[in-house]
C-alpha cells in the first residue's frame, strides 16, 4: 500500500499524534543497550551467523568534519587539521583485519556503507587506502551496493571520480535548506550551483542512486522559504529524499543549546504547515512517499520493494538488503549481528588504545530474548509494510496473538479510532493516512517505550 496521490492531514491529528518517539532504526533502540553486553556475546552471534552463512552489511564510520553546523546530532569530530585522518585510518585498518579474521570467507557482502560526519574529509588517496583493505579482507558481491555520504561543500570532482572508480554505487548529500538566512543560521553555506554541479557529474559518473538530506523545523523557516527550497530541490531531481525532522535536543546538545534559540524555531504550527506542505509538493512531483522520513521515485528500487514488501529498515534507515548480518568499524560504529546489537567506544583515544592492545573496541550492547525478537519483527512489518498478519506472527513465535497482545490491541483501539489503522481479527493495517504516524503505531508494540514513558524526551518529536 504505496501512497501515490497527496493526502490532506489534517492539523489536530498531527498536533495529537507529534509526540517523541524513536525512529526505530533497531528494537530495542539503543538506550536500553547495556554495559554488561561481553566480547563472549558478540563472539558467539559471530559465529552462529558463521555457521549460517550470512550475508554481511558493513559501516564504517568517518567522523570528521571541517566545521559545525549548528543543527547537528550525529557523533563528529571537528577539526581542520586533516592529518587526524591518519591515525584513524591506522585504526581502523586494524579493526578490519580483527573482524575479518573472525568472519567466514564464505560469507558475501551486499552492503558496504560509508557515514558520518563526513567521508569525504578524507582526501581520495585516504578513500583509496581504505577500500583497498576493505576489498583485500571481505568477499564482496558483484551486485554489492556501495554507498557514502558526502557533504557537497567539501566534495571535490576527483573525490567523486575516485569513489566511481573504487565501484560506489550510491551516494547521500546533505543539503538541510537552500535558504540564506537558514544557512547562516545553521552555520552552513551551500549554494545550489556548487550542489547541482556536483548532482550533474554524479549521474555522468554512472551513480546509480542519488539521496539528498533535508531537515525541516531549522531556525528562521517558514512556510514560503521551505517552499522554495523543496522547489530547488526537484529540480535537483534526486533518486530519494529523506525529509527529517529538526531533533532539538540542547539539553543533551551544547552547541544546539548555544547557537539556536528556541525562539528561532518556527512554532508547532508553522512546523506542521511546513511538512504538509513538503509532502504536497513532493507527492505532486512524482515522489512517493516510503514512510517515516522518505521519499523516492515510483521506479527506485525503495519505491519498488516498498510495493513488493520486500523493504527492511536498518541503522542507515530503509533498506532493500534483507537478512544482513552488520558489522560496524570506527568509533560509536554500531554492529547487528544475529539476535545481537553491540557499539563501539565513542571516543577516539580509548578507541585506539583498545585496538593497539588488540582487543574489540564494543563498549555496549544487547542480546535479544525472544520477546524482543517478537516486537521487533512487529514494530518493523509495521515501518516497512504496512501490515501485521496474526497467524504468520503466531506460527513463528507459538504464542496466541490477541491474548499475547491484549493490552496494545486496547490501545490501538484508538488509533483505529483516528482511522489509521484497521484492525480485524486476522491483521492491522496501517491506512493511507496511517503511513505517516508509523512511529506512533509502531511504538505501541514497544515494551521498553510503555514502561519508561517519563524518558520520552531522549527521542526527537515524530512531526
Ligand atoms: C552525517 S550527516 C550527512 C553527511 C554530511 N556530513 C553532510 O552534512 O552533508 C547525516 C544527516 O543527518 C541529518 N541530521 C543531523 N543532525 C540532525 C538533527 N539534529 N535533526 C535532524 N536531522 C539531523 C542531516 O540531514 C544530515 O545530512
Ligand atoms: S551535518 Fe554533516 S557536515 Fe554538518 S556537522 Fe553534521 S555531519 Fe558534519
Amino acid at each position: 500500500m504505496v501512497i501515490k496521490n497527496y493526502i490532506d492531514l489534517s492539523n489536530s491529528l498531527l498536533e495529537k499524534y507529534s509526540v517523541s518517539i524513536p525512529r526505530y532504526t533497531s528494537y530495542p533502540t539503543a538506550p536500553e543497550w547495556t554495559e554488561d553486553f561481553t566480547q563472549g556475546d558478540f563472539l558467539s552471534a559471530n559465529q552462529s551467523a558463521n555457521e549460517k552463512s550470512t550475508p554481511i552489511s558493513l559501516y564504517f564510520h568517518l567522523p570528521f568534519c571541517e566545521s559545525q553546523c549548528y543543527f547537528c546530532g550525529c557523533n563528529i569530530v571537528i577539526s581542520k587539521k586533516h592529518s587526524i585522518v591518519k591515525d584513524y585510518l591506522v585504526h581502523l585498518k586494524k579493526e578490519i583485519i580483527t573482524l575479518s579474521e573472525l568472519i567466514d570467507k564464505k560469507r558475501e557482502v551486499k552492503q558496504i556503507h560509508l557515514g558520518g560526519g563526513t567521508p569525504t574529509y578524507f582526501q581520495k588517496e585516504e578513500l583509496r587506502e581504505l577500500f583497498n583493505s576493505i576489498k583485500e579482507k571481505f568477499n564482496i558481491s558483484k551486485d554489492c551496493e556501495i554507498g557514502v555520504e558526502v557533504d557537497p561543500r567539501v566534495t571535490t570532482p576527483d573525490h567523486l571520480k575516485t569513489l566511481s572508480a573504487l565501484g560506489f554505487n550510491r551516494l547521500s548529500m546533505g543539503i538541510q535548506d537552500f535558504n540564506p538566512e537558514v544557512q547562516h543560521a545553521i552555520n552552513r553555506i551551500q549554494s545550489y550551483e556548487e550542489t547541482n554541479k556536483l548532482i550533474i557529474l554524479s549521474r555522468e559518473l554512472g551513480f546509480q542512486s542519488i539521496n539528498i538530506d533535508l531537515i525541516y523545523g531549522l531556525p528562521l523557516q517558514t512556510v514560503s522559504t521551505f517552499t522554495r527550497t523543496i522547489n530547488l530541490i526537484t529540480r535537483l531531481n534526486p533518486d530519494r529524499i529523506a525529509l527529517f525532522h529538526y531533533a532539538h535536543l540542547p539539553q543533551l546538545i551544547k552547541h544546539q543549546a548555544k547557537y539556536i534559540p528556541s525562539k528561532s524555531l518556527p512554532t508547532s504550527n508553522e512546523k506542521i504547515e511546513i511538512f504538509k506542505k513538503s509532502v504536497e509538493l513532493l507527492t505532486t512531483n512524482n515522489y512517493i512517499f516510503i514512510g517515516l522520513d522518505h521519499f523516492a521515485k515510483p521506479d527506485d528500487e525503495l519505491a519498488l520493494a516498498r510495493n513488493n514488501k520486500t523493504l527492511h529498515r536498518n541503522f542507515q534507515g530503509y533498506t532493500t538488503k534483507a537478512n544482513c548480518d552488520l558489522y560496524g568499524f570506527g568509533i560509536t560504529a554500531i554492529s547487528n549481528i544475529q539476535n545481537t546489537f553491540s557499539q563501539n567506544i565513542k571516543k577516539l583515544n580509548p578507541y585506539y588504545e583498545k585496538l593497539d592492545a588488540c582487543e574489540m573496541s564494543i563498549y555496549r550492547g544487547f542480546v535479544l530474548k525472544t520477546d524482543d525478537l517478537l516486537r521487533k519483527d512487529i514494530i518493523m512489518k509495521i515501518l516497512c509494510h504496512g501490515k501485521v498478519t496474526k497467524s504468520e506472527i503466531e506460527t513463528v513465535y507459538q504464542i496466541d496473538f490477541d491474548k499475547y497482545f491484549s493490552f496494545e490491541l486496547e490501545r490501538l483501539k484508538d488509533l483505529q479510532n483516528d482511522a489509521l489503522v484497521n484492525i480485524s481479527n486476522t491483521v492491522i493495517e496501517v491506512t493511507n493516512l496511517g503511513q505517516y504516524f508509523l512511529r506512533n503505531i509502531a511504538c505501541v508494540f514497544d515494551y521498553y517505550l510503555q514502561r519508561k514513558n517519563a524518558e520520552q524526551k531522549l527521542y526527537s518529536k515524530t512531526i
